[in-house]
């Protein structure tokens, strides 16, 4: 290899060639909701959602303003609170944990497979059996599809299942990547991602959408959402 050579650094997120590609619809599109000041979940809202399902093929799509959010919105749908355990991959960004411990519930950190870094379900058995041991009720798994590389939704599925817990898929890395033939989205009781800018879905600021094919757990996603949003208009 010649040693020399230095090549032009790549730069690892440039929004900038995203906005000159999308160049002048993007304009057009900021214009049309300036005009209709429905700045809140308005028309493009709505038109975003239905493109998102029709993309992943899930039932329901609710978008919020962030990743986090996403996750959050559906453990406070879930009635997730002080006492359960939620299982989550060791190796992760701090918001799959943190979004947790914002329920009050205790983040349960299990090893990831050397291999794939994603959850390693030995170690999700083990977590669960001294969760139990600590007097934690266990109530949910959060696998991450690191990378943009899908979990093994199916053995943690079948783990979730024995143990009575519901399945949180954060895809925040993952969106657009598919499992067993099936886009992410549809592969757990919910899926959350971010559309954070260096997201596989980037937005030009923060975002992110839960996915569901469960009529119930959808309405009631709606309602955290507006729960959160009045939280953080009073504060
Ligand atoms: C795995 C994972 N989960 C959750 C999030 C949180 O997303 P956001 O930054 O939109 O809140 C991220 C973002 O970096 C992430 O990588």
């Amino acid at each position: 290899m010649n040693q020399h050579l230095r090549p032009e650094p790549v730069p690892f997120i440039d929004v900038a060639a995203q906005r000159d590609r999308l160049g002048k619809s993007l304009g057009e599109a900021v214009s049309r909701v300036l005009g209709h000041c429905q700045f809140i979940n308005g028309p493009e809202v709505a038109q975003l959602e239905a493109e998102l399902a029709a993309f992943c093929g899930a039932k329901h799509v609710v978008s919020c303003a962030s990743g986090t959010d996403a996750l959050l919105m559906v453990l406070m749908a879930k009635g997730v609170g002080r006492g359960d355990a939620v299982f989550c991959p060791s190796f992760t960004f701090c918001a799959t944990g943190e979004a947790v411990a914002l329920t009050g519930a205790t983040p349960v950190f299990v090893d990831v497979d050397e291999v794939t870094f994603n959850i390693d379900t030995a170690s999700l058995k083990r977590g669960i059996a001294t969760a139990i041991k600590l007097g934690l009720k266990p109530r949910a798994v959060i696998p991450v599809d690191l990378f943009g590389q899908p979990a093994d939704h199916d053995a943690i599925g079948a783990i979730a299942q024995v143990e009575g817990m519901f399945v949180l898929d954060d895809a925040a890395q993952g969106f657009g990547a598919s499992y067993k033939g099936r886009r992410l989205g549809t592969s757990a009781l919910a899926t959350a991602t971010s559309f954070f800018p260096a997201k596989p879905l980037g937005c030009f600021g923060d975002g992110g959408a839960i996915f569901t094919d469960d009529a119930e757990l959808s309405p009631r996603a709606t309602r955290s959402r507006r729960v959160m949003r009045k939280g953080s208009a009073t504060s």
